[in-house]
């Protein structure tokens, strides 16, 4: 066994206590100015003020003692909602987005995810699997440890199990915890235009069972709006994936509040995301089910939308998850440091309640919160050390990343 105490840290984490933390306790974080990190072969040991720390190893001296300098100390970013597996950029739909085009309106012209459908048609697995490794590596350099990744620019069996396969070769390939998640019900496929019941039974009964099968996803999504997919096709769809024994979550009411916060909570999703049209009765729902509301404002800041009203999720109990959603049309960023800057600069956030979403809630928003989003005794050393002296560095320092340092189970691998 090896042990490596980390010292002179200025640590900041929330603390885990078997639920997402909403309300007030989302801004509550244990903070040692002058911590330290024990961590054996990976796994946090002990953390607290640098003296209690020592005392707890009854006089054994660590195999190794590293000087912080000082620094602020993290848990890794969590991003529990990414499409970063696609083949090609979308320039020329952003232009047209900056010159007035709603971006639905674009989708329904046969652009937008499904311009990127014909791309991924067109890419080989290998090639897949090398560009998503490459964003996945980028959100690692800006303090990503855990990520979700979805299929979905597929919208056929071959091409979603080609995406699926590919994302596992990316997550063999990583150092960090990379969840995949079936996404097939993102469009409606051309050749299924006018025929979305159809459509959703084809994912149910052939593509699902599949992706069960092969072990490809841990999680099924849908993209419910108008014009894409309706509630009553997500409710068929994400109970026969809880049939299968897959966990379930969705884009909801992002641009029209169709009622997806209520599904999720009828359905106790792990997590309803956007939620910038939702009606504050669905989303007092998701609070009362324990369904984490994970938000994305770097979308919002790229579709130029007013923001969620994450505070008002906060203060009504909901407890609050950030993610990138990167993707090639609505946000193209992998940097949960950008996110992070947009909630507390735009949402309202205070830094703590965005380290809680940044980390712990977008953990539980994955269900692997038993593993990795915050630091406590047993979970797995996922660490940041930046380049200030607390969190509040990531939103001051604008326009940079403040990440220096990254950590993946008491590995530093940036
Ligand atoms: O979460 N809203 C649907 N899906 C993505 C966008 C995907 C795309 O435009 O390629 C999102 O914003
Ligand atoms: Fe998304």
């Amino acid at each position: 066994m090896t042990t490596t105490l980390y010292k002179k840290a200025r640590i900041y984490t929330p603390v885990d206590e078997g639920r997402a933390r909403g309300g007030k306790k989302q801004g509550q974080l244990a903070c040692f100015p002058d911590g330290a990190l024990l961590v054996e072969d990976g796994t946090v040991a002990a953390l607290g003020p640098y003296e209690t720390v020592l005392r707890a190893r009854s006089g054994q001296p660590p195999d190794a003692e590293i000087d912080c300098g000082n620094k602020c100390l993290v848990p890794g970013f969590v991003d529990p909602h990414t499409h970063l597996c696609f083949a090609a950029t979308r320039e020329a739909e952003f232009d047209l987005r900056l010159a007035g085009t709603p971006y639905l309106e674009i989708l329904k012209r046969g652009g937008g995810i499904l311009s990127s459908v014909q791309a991924v048609a067109r890419a080989s697995e290998q090639f897949l699997a090398d560009v998503t490794l490459e964003r996945a590596l980028t959100a690692l350099r800006h303090g990503t440890t855990t990520l979700e990744i979805k299929s979905g620019y597929g919208l056929d069996q071959d091409n979603e199990l080609k995406m699926l396969r590919a994302i596992r070769q990316a997550a063999a390939r990583s150092p960090q915890d990379i969840v995949a998640t079936f996404l097939g019900a993102h469009a409606i496929p051309e050749v299924y235009r006018g025929r979305s019941d159809d459509f959703i039974a084809l994912l149910i009964h052939e593509v699902l069972p599949l992706v069960k099968e092969e072990g490809l996803a841990d999680a099924c999504d849908i993209f419910c709006e108008e014009g894409v997919f309706s509630i009553e096709q997500g409710r068929r769809l994400l109970r026969a994936a809880q049939g299968l024994g897959f966990r379930v979550k969705l884009h909801a009411d992002e641009v029209h509040d169709l009622g997806g916060a209520a599904l999720a909570a009828e359905l106790r999703a792990l997590s309803a995301d956007h939620l910038l049209a939702a009606h504050p009765d669905n989303l007092q729902r998701m609070a009362a089910a324990g369904v984490v509301a994970t938000l994305l404002p770097v979308t919002a800041y790229s579709l130029k939308k007013p923001f969620a009203k994450a505070r008002q999720m906060i203060n009504q109990g909901l407890p609050v998850a950030l993610a990138t959603d990167c993707n090639p049309g609505s946000s193209y960023c992998e940097s949960m440091v950008f996110a992070f800057g947009l909630a507390v600069l735009l949402m309202d956030l205070t830094p703590a309640e965005a380290l809680t979403a940044a980390t712990l809630n977008g953990a539980y928003a994955l269900g692997l919160a038993d593993r990795v989003g915050s630091l406590d005794v047993g979970k797995q050393a996922d660490f940041l050390l930046l380049d200030g002296e607390s969190p509040s560095i990531l939103p001051y320092h604008a326009g940079v990343s403040s990440v220096q340092e990254v950590y993946k189970k008491g590995r530093r691998v940036v």
